[in-house]
């Protein structure tokens, strides 16, 4: 039996897949209501084909529970944020997490972290814990890595397709986790040890986040002097080695906009342009609210009241608002006394912030100046009803003539 130990994002689709595929799960998390909910046959967030996954995993037997199980495998995919002052990870989640293990697992027992640690956790937080516990490692207790890469809005997919890292201290140990992961992953599965594991998804995190900012940083200097950024990437990208990603808003959500400061933290003395990219991604929300009072002005629109956010989430067609840019450009409109915009998201079901709409039409009523901030489907398939607003389409969705962009 595998013991899941935190049920967000990543752990619930990783214990419905685990399940649905004959593996028998125990998914753990410390959040009652949240397991409460699975216990009552619902999911958690928004995700395609997860209510499906869901389904097939509780009549496969799952179950769910608050309590940490005495098993011989555990996978423990609790958060991994980063300490905003020192830029390094706040490991204080995993510790908790297998400390809790400790006190139940017994002898022979696996531990993956599939968590996204920056290199060197493991051995900095991870071990202390075991042998503090009296285990020895390699002996008592094996140690494992497993980073996870799915995309939230395909994480279904990904899940099954994606290839996948499995780092351990002992190759067996390692051939014995990916054989379970196999069970259903058709990805290849490359087995490493783990230092080399935790330092390659960081890695992949932080390649994405430097050519993300590399095109936001295009948009600024063509911004600058009046030139097309899409028509000029759109033609580069005709050259067969070269791939300029779109520019946007922001970089938001828990991975790309966190791991590449666990190495800027670590490494400070060679992180120079991982630190920039953070940065140049991190100025975007900003440079989108200059844009809008430029807009204003030039379209006569005195009331920022006038003006409508469409999109909290951090990317499209997911519920996911963690470090999304529209939080970000409201949180600094608040700093700069700026009350009044209105905000639409069709997967923001709660009110989670002031002036949110719940109705799209009502929402457009009541604006001049609509802002495109996420690319969900349903305002692509709605276009044609922004017709007559002035719009800002920082994603590059929006045909109607007169749009501005970034
Ligand atoms: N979300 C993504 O797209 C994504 C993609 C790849 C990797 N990751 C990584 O996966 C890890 C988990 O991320 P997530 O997005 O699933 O986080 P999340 O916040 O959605 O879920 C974490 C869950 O762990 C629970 N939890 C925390 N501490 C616990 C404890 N001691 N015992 C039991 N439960 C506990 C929380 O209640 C929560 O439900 C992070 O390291 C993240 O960087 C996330």
């Amino acid at each position: 039996m595998i013991n899941i130990i935190g049920l967000g994002y990543i752990g619930l689709p990783t214990a419905l897949m685990f399940a649905s595929h004959g593996v028998e799960v125990v998914g753990t998390d410390y959040n009652k209501e949240l397991v409460a909910t699975l216990n009552a046959g619902k999911t958690t967030f928004e995700e395609a084909g997860l209510d499906d996954l869901f389904n097939e995993a509780v009549n496969c037997g799952i179950k769910f529970s608050t309590e940490y199980q005495s098993t011989d495998m555990y996978i423990v995919a609790v958060p991994t944020p980063y300490d905003k002052e020192s830029k390094r990870i706040d490991p204080a989640y995993v510790i908790a997490s297998v400390k809790q293990v400790m006190a139940v697992c017994p002898k022979g027992a696996t531990v993956v972290i599939e968590s996204t640690v920056s290199p060197g956790t493991i051995d900095r937080y991870v071990r202390p814990v075991i042998t503090e516990n009296g285990f020895v490692i390699g002996e008592d207790i094996n140690l494992v890595h497993a980073p996870e890469r799915i995309i939230p809005g395909n994480m279904v997919y990904e899940l099954l397709h994606n290839s996948r890292t499995i780092g351990a201290d002992d190759k067996a140990i390692g051939e014995k986790v990916k054989e379970l992961y196999a069970s259903f992953c058709q990805g290849e599965i490359v087995v490493t040890d783990i230092r080399t594991a935790e330092m390659t998804k960081v890695v992949e995190n932080t390649f994405r986040d430097i050519n993300i900012a590399f095109a936001n940083e295009l948009v600024k200097i063509c911004r600058s002097d009046d030139m097309d950024v899409y028509e000029i990437i759109r033609i580069a990208n005709k050259h067969p080695r070269v791939n300029i990603l779109s520019p946007g808003p922001g970089v938001g959500g828990h991975c790309i906009s966190v791991d590449p400061w666990f190495l800027v933290g670590d490494y400070p003395t060679y992180s120079n342009l991982i630190k920039q990219a953070r940065l140049i991604n991190d100025s975007m929300p900003d440079f989108v609210l200059e844009r809008i009072y430029n807009i204003m002005k030039e379209n006569g629109i005195k009331e920022v009241s006038k003006v409508g956010f469409y999109g909290l989430t951090y990317k499209e067609n997911v519920d996911d608002v963690r470090e999304s840019p529209t939080l970000q450009m409201l949180e600094s409109m608040e700093r700069h006394l700026a009350h009044g915009v209105k905000v639409y998201d069709p997967f923001i079901k709660a009110d989670m912030v002031e002036n949110q709409y719940h109705d799209f039409e009502a929402f457009l009523n009541d604006v001049d100046l609509v802002v495109l901030l996420v690319g969900h489907d349903e305002i692509k398939e709605n276009m044609g009803k922004l017709k007559g607003k002035v719009i800002l389409d920082t994603r590059n969705i929006c045909s109607i003539e007169g749009t501005y962009r970034l």
